[in-house]
């Protein structure tokens, strides 16, 4: 069994519904999982967490969401001290953005890297183009990296 916090970044309920559809099919397998709007980067140190997932859109020019800006600043300006932080991101976008796809969950992406972070995967990126339904990648995806995860924890 892992616990699992979810940081949200959405613009328009896109990575919201993802978010929450892979929320409740970590419960449905035993895990422990949380939504998390808005976070602050302090909550990265609670030690209760054993993976982080990031769902995000991008929106802008390769922008992440309101949601995460914040957070996004102060893992770069002010990160906090952590022991272990193991995490992987699912990464909304469009690739008719060119250059920008996916550009919100690349960022966070690589501030928790920079930050030290463990990156249990490679992000998953969700093109807008090839999919309406992204949940349905995105769902078994995160199942198998936390079932993964929790094996070798
Ligand atoms: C104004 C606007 C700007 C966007 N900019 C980008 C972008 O730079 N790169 C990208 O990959 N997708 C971009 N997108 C596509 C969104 O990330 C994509 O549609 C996503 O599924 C929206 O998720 P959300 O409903 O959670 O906001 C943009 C969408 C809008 C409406």
């Amino acid at each position: 069994m892992a616990n699992v916090a979810i940081l949200v970044g959405s613009v328009y309920g896109g990575a919201t519904l993802v978010a929450e559809e892979v929320q409740s099919a970590l419960e449905n397998h035993g895990h422990k999982a949380e939504l998390i709007d808005e976070p602050e980067a302090s909550a990265l140190a609670r030690e209760d967490i054993d993976i982080w997932l990031v769902c995000t859109s991008t929106t802008g020019a390769g922008d992440l969401p309101e949601d995460l800006v914040d957070l996004h600043a102060e893992l770069v300006n002010a990160p906090p001290r952590i022991q272990s932080l193991r995490y992987a991101v699912i990464a909304l976008g469009d690739s008719s953005y060119g250059d920008t796809f996916c550009g919100g969950g690349k960022q966070m992406d690589a501030v928790l890297s920079d930050i030290g972070g463990e990156q249990l995967s490679e992000p998953l990126i969700l093109d807008a183009i090839e999919t309406v339904t992204p949940e349905e990648d995105a769902v078994p995806w995160a199942v198998e990296l936390v079932e993964a995860a929790s094996q070798n924890s």
